[in-house]
């Protein structure tokens, strides 16, 4: 039996990522961050309490990451943890760059003392790509990086040190580059998940606007579900590689408004606000990504950006009628 080990296993990725390496038969381990509230901290794995190993841990508590990685001995190392929303990276650029870059190098450095015969994922992303594009409107794993946000910035170190524990080292450590990927598990301020809980909330009448930041940025979105089966599969090759995981697809976030309100007989353009708050010091306006790569690996998602939406809708209308 195979032994996973996931930083951030409470998160969206994390929790669709253990029930996939479940039911390939993996044993799964994960930390999680203690928070004040411990009702919500695991609540996107709870139903998988009897399966899988959770301790507390933070990749910045280098002593219980040595510690667990001695003791469990894993196979497989998923690097997810992360402060992972964009606009607050403004507003914590130090707490983002201590979880985000130094967050990495931990968590790499730990890898290579305690268990170097395993593999090593690290969860990056597009917003590493910045306003970089190639002639062919794409961003692939050859596009330049030049990040907009403290969260880019810092995840460019953690990209950059990955390469060099793989090649310095001869390791097996592999990058994601995952685009925006989604889920009825997704925060909900995050903005797909936002705007479809609002859009309930409103067809529903308890909530009369939206508040959100720029409408006019395009994002290529896809589920969460489809991506940590990337994940798997960068992992699973006897070459460790880097690979763009993305649909190729992009959207505005106006036309996912407008798709996410008239699925619920609704006109977007009577409920949203514009508060200069929610826009970014500097924006990323538009990510598409070529994943040509893993594609001719055998991996292609299976939502698409409406299914996704639908199954988020369908999600928050179940949700909210319950309570
Ligand atoms: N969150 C949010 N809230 N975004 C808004 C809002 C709002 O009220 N209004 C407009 N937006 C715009 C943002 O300016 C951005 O252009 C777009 O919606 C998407 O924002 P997010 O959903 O917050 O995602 P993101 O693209 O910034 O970052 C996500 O994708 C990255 C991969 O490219 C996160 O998941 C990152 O962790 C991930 O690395």
């Amino acid at each position: 039996m195979k032994k996973a080990f996931i930083s951030g296993i409470a998160g969206q990725d994390g929790s669709y990522l253990s029930e996939y390496l479940l039911s390939l038969g993996y044993e799964v381990h994960g930390i999680v961050r203690r928070n004040s509230t411990p009702e919500h901290q695991e609540s996107r794995i709870a139903h998988l309490d009897s399966k899988i190993h959770t301790y507390y841990g933070d990749v910045l508590d280098i002593g219980s990451i040595y510690r667990l990685l001695t003791q469990i001995k894993p196979d497989e190392i998923y690097n997810l943890a992360a402060q992972s929303h964009v606009r607050i990276s403004y507003d914590n650029p130090h707490l983002t760059a201590y979880n985000n870059a130094m967050g990495v190098l931990n968590m790499l450095d730990a890898y290579r003392q305690c268990c170097p015969n395993a593999k090593f994922y690290q969860a990056s992303s597009s917003e590493m790509f910045g306003n970089s594009i190639d002639a062919d409107g794409y961003q692939r794993e050859t596009t330049p990086l030049n990040p907009v946000s403290p969260y880019g910035c810092a995840k460019v170190y953690g990209y950059n040190i990955t390469r060099n524990y793989r090649n310095a080292y001869k390791l097996h450590v592999c990058n994601g580059i995952l685009f925006n990927h989604e889920s009825p598990r997704r925060g909900s301020n995050f903005v797909t998940n936002k705007v479809v809980k609002a859009a309930v909330r409103i067809k529903l009448g308890l909530q009369d606007k939206l508040q959100l930041g720029n409408m006019d940025s395009y994002r290529d979105w896809g589920h969460s579900k489809d991506y940590v089966k990337a994940m798997h599969l960068i992992m699973k090759q006897p070459e460790a590689g880097d690979y763009v995981v993305a649909t190729g697809k992009a959207h505005s976030v106006r036309e996912m408004c407008d798709y996410v309100f008239k699925r619920l007989g609704l006109n977007y353009e009577d409920y949203i606000i514009t508060d200069e708050k929610l826009k970014r010091a500097e924006e990323l306006d538009y990510l598409r990504g070529d994943a040509n790569r893993i594609r001719g690996l055998g991996w292609q998602p299976e939502y698409t950006f409406e299914s996704m939406l639908d199954e988020m809708i369908d999600y928050w209308i179940n949700e909210i009628k319950i309570k």
